[in-house]
């Protein structure tokens, strides 16, 4: 039987689930629980990559990441890897995946292969709860607003990679992307009212320039990232995490120099945020 214990703004972890083996029942619960909580966390998981892949596909149809190496033999399956003497890691600041999308994926699941002996946990964030505490006159600015999203500067040719990332790459070619979204949603699936810019992939607001746009963006960061809107996930061996990207901001801690970190990411399409 499923339990769940929630977790402050952002997530709930789940346990008395094999992943490998998921009733009707279970998988309705949890897609309700997904939808309110945006982000669930599972441990001890003994998965293949095909029964990752078997998992995520119960969610929808799978995201090929263009950008990411994938798994040998596993093309859909991105490769999150640091090898010791590396010295930046992948995620390593506040972002949302594929907001560049004009159809953003729905999200990802992180299993962990192989951790460090401490450290390498992932922060969240959790958007809706951000939303939720800013002041009625900043909601009603922000509905008004769009913003520009774009690939080109973090995978693009005029991105800078450091040296010790670039084989965990490819495609910058392909970075042509720049989408357009409201900064506040509608959550496709919790119907909640969600800040949707981040660090990460956001350039500007539509009609503002990148300076103009630069000090409203710094405020909603520093407000999204604040302690009571964000929780830090510690990694066992076999714990998954399943993040809605429309709902949560994550970042992956860079504090194991010299230890080997490997998870296996699986993202799955979404839907377009808006009518
Ligand atoms: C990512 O940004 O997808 C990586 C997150 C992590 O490695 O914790």
């Amino acid at each position: 039987m499923i339990r769940c214990t929630p977790i402050g703004a952002v997530g709930a972890e789940v346990d008395g689930i094999d992943l490998n083996m998921i009733s009707d029942d279970d998988l309705e619960n949890l897609k309700a629980l997904f939808a309110e909580k945006g982000l669930l966390f599972f441990r001890d998981q003994e998965l293949s990559p095909d029964a990752h892949l078997d998992f995520a596909k119960k969610w929808g149809p799978i995201n090929v990441n263009r950008f990411f190496t994938p798994v040998e033999g596993y093309p859909s399956i991105a490769e999150v890897r640091k090898e010791p003497q590396q010295k930046y890691n992948i995620g390593g600041n506040w972002h949302t995946d594929h907001s560049y999308d004009q159809i953003p994926a729905l999200g990802s699941m992180l299993y962990a292969k192989e951790l460090p002996t401490l450290g390498g946990d992932t922060l969240f964030a959790g958007c809706a709860a951000a939303f939720d505490t800013l002041s009625e006159g900043m909601k009603i600015t922000l509905r008004s607003l769009r913003a520009v999203h774009s690939s080109r500067h973090v995978f693009g040719k005029s991105a800078v990679i450091p040296e010790d990332m670039t084989d965990m790459f490819g495609n910058a070619d392909r970075a042509f992307q720049d989408a357009e979204h409201p900064v506040i949603i509608e959550h496709p699936l919790s119907g909640r009212e969600t800040l949707y810019v981040n660090p990460g992939f956001t350039t500007r607001f539509v009609g503002w320039t990148e300076k103009e746009s630069n000090s409203l963006l710094a405020f909603l960061y520093e407000h999204i990232s604040r302690p009571e809107h964000t929780y830090r996930f510690q990694w066992s061996k076999g714990a998954l995490a399943f993040w809605d990207n429309r709902a949560t901001w994550h970042l992956a801690v860079n504090d194991y120099p010299g230890e080997t970190r490997l998870m296996h990411r699986i993202t799955i399409e979404g839907e377009p945020l808006e009518p």
